[in-house]
């Protein structure tokens, strides 16, 4: 049977019935069409699926959506302002840190979501926020630099 579950996503309020067994990436991609979410894995392994949920990135593949009643989630979609992306993304994109776009929303994510709590981290720190989120291309190195990079901006 279905539950009847309030969110919010990107500071939009959302009511919605969804099913017991449904994930929340499902709910956001399939009922929300929100499909810079990806799903990756779907076993939580490789970050792909990652979204901030009250404040924390979490794998939303291993979320039930009826678990997410009453949160507040922001997902890629949300994170730009209108026509300006956000520094994080800025930079990704000016850095080459922008690999598959497979990957990106997750690392992007993630990146927020640690300079939001820790506004100039290590590149340890940097490296230990990103480390849920797998690449198998070409590596982690311009992804910690442009997360730098934008820490630095972040602060001016
Ligand atoms: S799809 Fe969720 S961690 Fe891989
Ligand atoms: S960013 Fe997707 S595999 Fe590297």
């Amino acid at each position: 049977m279905k539950k009847l579950i309030t969110f919010r996503v990107n500071d939009r309020e959302y009511e919605i019935a969804v099913a017991p067994n449904r994930t929340l990436t499902q709910v956001l991609r399939e009922d929300l069409n929100l499909l810079g979410t990806k799903e990756g894995c779907g076993v939580g392994d490789c970050g792909a699926c990652t979204v901030i949920v009250d404040g924390k990135p979490v794998n939303s593949c291993l979320v039930l959506a009826v678990q997410a009643d009453g949160s507040d989630i922001t997902t890629i979609e949300g994170v730009a302002r209108g026509d300006s992306l956000h520094t994080v993304q800025q930079t990704f994109v000016e850095m080459g840190a922008i690999q598959c776009g497979f990957c990106t929303p997750g690392m992007v994510l993630s990146a927020t979501s640690l300079l939001d709590k820790n506004p100039r981290p290590t590149e340890r720190e940097v490296r230990e926020a990103i480390s849920g989120n797998l690449c198998r291309c070409t590596g982690y190195q311009k992804i910690v630099e442009a997360v730098q990079e934008a820490s630095r901006r972040m602060k001016k």
